[in-house]
């Protein structure tokens, strides 16, 4: 995976290093659907859409940014790919952007925090109207538990949003609790699943998967 990023700055390859290693995609990409149209909103450099991708020659997968600098390493980072090796693309959406096509599966993994709550609300909302019979809606987010992961968690985030600006937002940061979000995706007609992902790791992961 992380030598499709081999022409990338040294930059985007610690961080995407750093992403693949701390993150726990495993579990994410088992609750995203084998086959279909896959949209990953807020995809970043493109590693969990390249991965899902890769896993799987029947998904189609496309994700989007608002920030372009990482869409374009994303970019270069499929062209990596053999012709025919995976079903992947990306491109640079705008702040407020909405998906409204009909997708089997939208995935959006730790963007919701950067977002304002009604505004994490409205794009879950948006995201499971996309749905089709039997599609997903898969959140990777963090959890307000234990309350020395999400410091901890917090802290770290302050600092890459504030003082490293290496995450596109206004610097504020709007952590809402799983059992909320899990009540808004069934308010939205999903039968949602809630679990802890954080065993292992120093940061409070969670995963919430929404089936329609
Ligand atoms: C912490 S990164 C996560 C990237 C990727 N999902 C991953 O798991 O590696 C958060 C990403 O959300 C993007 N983002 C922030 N607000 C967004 C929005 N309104 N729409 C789409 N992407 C957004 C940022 O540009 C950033 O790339």
């Amino acid at each position: 995976m992380l030598e499709l990023y081999r022409a990338a700055s040294p930059a985007v390859r610690l961080h995407t290093a750093l992403r693949w290693a701390t993150c726990p995609f495993g579990p994410v990409e088992a609750a995203v659907p084998s086959a279909g149209r896959v949209l990953e909103v807020g995809c970043g450099h493109g590693l969990l859409s390249l991965s899902l991708a890769l896993g799987s020659s029947r998904r189609q997968v496309t994700g989007v940014d608002i920030d372009g600098a990482k869409v374009a390493a994303a970019g270069v980072a499929a062209a990596q790919l053999a012709s025919g090796e995976a079903d992947v693309a990306f491109s640079r959406v705008e702040p407020g952007w909405l998906p409204t096509d009909v997708v089997d599966a939208v995935v959006i993994a730790d963007v919701l925090y950067l977002l304002p709550v009604e505004e994490q609300r409205r794009l879950l909302n948006a995201s499971a109207g996309c749905l089709g019979e039997g599609g997903a809606l898969v959140v990777k987010e963090v959890a307000d538990q234990p309350r020395w992961k999400f410091r901890w968690n917090q802290a770290q985030e302050t600092v890459s949003t504030r003082v490293l600006g290496i995450t596109a937002g206004d610097g504020s940061l709007h952590f809402v609790a799983p059992s909320t979000m899990a009540g808004w995706l069934e308010d939205a007609g999903l039968r949602t699943e809630s679990r802890a992902l954080d065993r292992g790791y120093p940061w409070p992961h969670h995963l919430l998967v929404g089936r329609r």
